[in-house]
């Protein structure tokens, strides 16, 4: 993320544009909870909880730590832990991989499709063993993976489905939130995130009332009470300035994955055809919320350097997979028993895009694309 510049570079996300969009009732709600002396599970929590269950078209939220703490504590919550395996996206971020870990429960990664970022269902059935506990689908790129296929799997496996939500606040599959109905899904109120805050935060949002009770004992060291512990639970708790934070960009979530849309459509059109750039892909019935706009071409570097000159900043998202991140030598598949997570990891780069990105700045980044495939596709 880069701030915006004096020298006119377009800025990969304008984070600062959007405090000034909402400033003076930012400052007000965060003056307002300093004001009250009350800064842990409070009314603020209580009340985006409710406002995000809603907008999540489902009956609980609870909001936890980060979006890493949300996927932990939502497998947590299900009984997942040592002795099990949990189905991952072989191409997403490490976090999806680290909750499961930290469950004690060990990630099997699964290839995304060929075209789209997201599990390939297909694959996803030859990897089931005695041991699958759970599928953990990620909305990479704010494009819903394919519910449909992965809840049948899942239903004639008797798994439970974790999505990762944490690039996808507001999408659409099948017209439906992600998120909605019985669904466990988690989200991350990163600061770059479509739904962001200041600082970390992130929740679960679940259709099951006794899921919501586990996961709110469990962000509080186990506690329903204070000082009764019934299970080893951690911190994981929103605080009430992000909360209050939350509540007030949430009103403005749809009108920014609105502009969002708008430019995505816009590189679209004034992208399509060029050669060697393939281009994201829309699946059917999903309405994706465009938290990047990443594009595949196999001289990525050069393109990347390319933009880099002419005043355009691009992100990796992600330059190593995450089976062969350090973190995971030794336990993961090895090298070349991945392709398509590796050759995602080779091609991709995400150009500019958020709610603050002028139409003027996204069609200085598509000249720039252009020219570069114009004198790339020169012999
Ligand atoms: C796909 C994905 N999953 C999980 C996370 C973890 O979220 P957080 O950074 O809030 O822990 C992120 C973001 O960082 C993410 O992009």
């Amino acid at each position: 993320m880069t701030a915006r510049t004096e020298t006119g570079r377009v800025p990969f996300l304008d984070l600062k544009a959007a405090y000034e969009e909402l400033r003076p009732e930012t400052d007000a709600a965060i003056a307002r909870v300093l004001d009250s002396g009350r800064y842990l599970l409070g009314p603020e929590l209580e009340a985006f909880e409710a406002e995000f269950a809603t907008y999540c078209e489902t009956d609980h939220a609870v909001g936890v730590n980060s979006g890493m703490d949300a996927l932990q504590l939502a497998l947590r919550g299900l009984g997942i832990g040592p002795g099990d395996e949990v189905i991952v996206p072989s191409h997403t971020y490490i976090a999806s991989w680290l909750a499961v870990s930290a469950t004690g429960a060990t990630p099997v990664p699964v290839e995304p499709n060929e075209d789209h970022p997201t599990l390939d269902p297909l694959l996803v059935e030859k990897a089931i063993t005695p041991r699958t506990r759970a599928l953990l689908p990620v909305h990479l790129y704010g494009h819903p993976a394919d519910l449909d296929a992965l809840r049948d799997l899942a239903d004639r496996h008797g798994l439970h489905i974790v999505e990762d939500a944490a690039q996808a606040h507001g999408a659409r599959y099948r017209g439906r939130r992600i998120g909605a109905g019985a669904s466990v899904a988690a989200f991350s109120f990163y600061p770059g995130k479509n739904l962001g805050c200041f600082g970390d935060g992130g929740a679960v949002v679940t259709g099951d009332p006794a899921l919501a009770e586990r996961l709110r004992m469990l962000r509080n060291y186990g506690s329903r009470q204070k000082y009764s512990h019934e299970t080893k639970g951690t911190n994981s708790r929103l605080d009430e300035i992000q909360a209050a934070v939350l509540r007030i960009r949430l009103a403005h979530l749809d009108s920014w994955n609105g502009r969002r849309s708008t430019l995505a459509a816009e590189y679209l059109s004034g992208l399509a055809g060029l050669p060697g750039i393939a281009l994201p892909v829309t699946a059917p019935g999903t309405d994706p919320v465009w938290h990047l706009f990443t594009v595949r071409t196999d001289r990525r570097d050069e393109l990347r350097d390319h933009l880099d000159s002419r005043g355009v900043d691009t992100l990796t998202h992600y330059p190593v997979p995450v089976h062969l991140s350090p973190a995971y030598a030794g336990q993961a598949p090895p090298e070349g028993s991945l392709p398509r997570a590796e050759s995602f990891a080779r091609q991709v780069l995400s150009l500019p895009i958020g709610p603050h990105l002028e139409r003027t700045q996204a069609l200085r980044v598509i000249d720039a694309v252009r020219e570069w495939a114009e004198q790339a596709g020169r012999p």
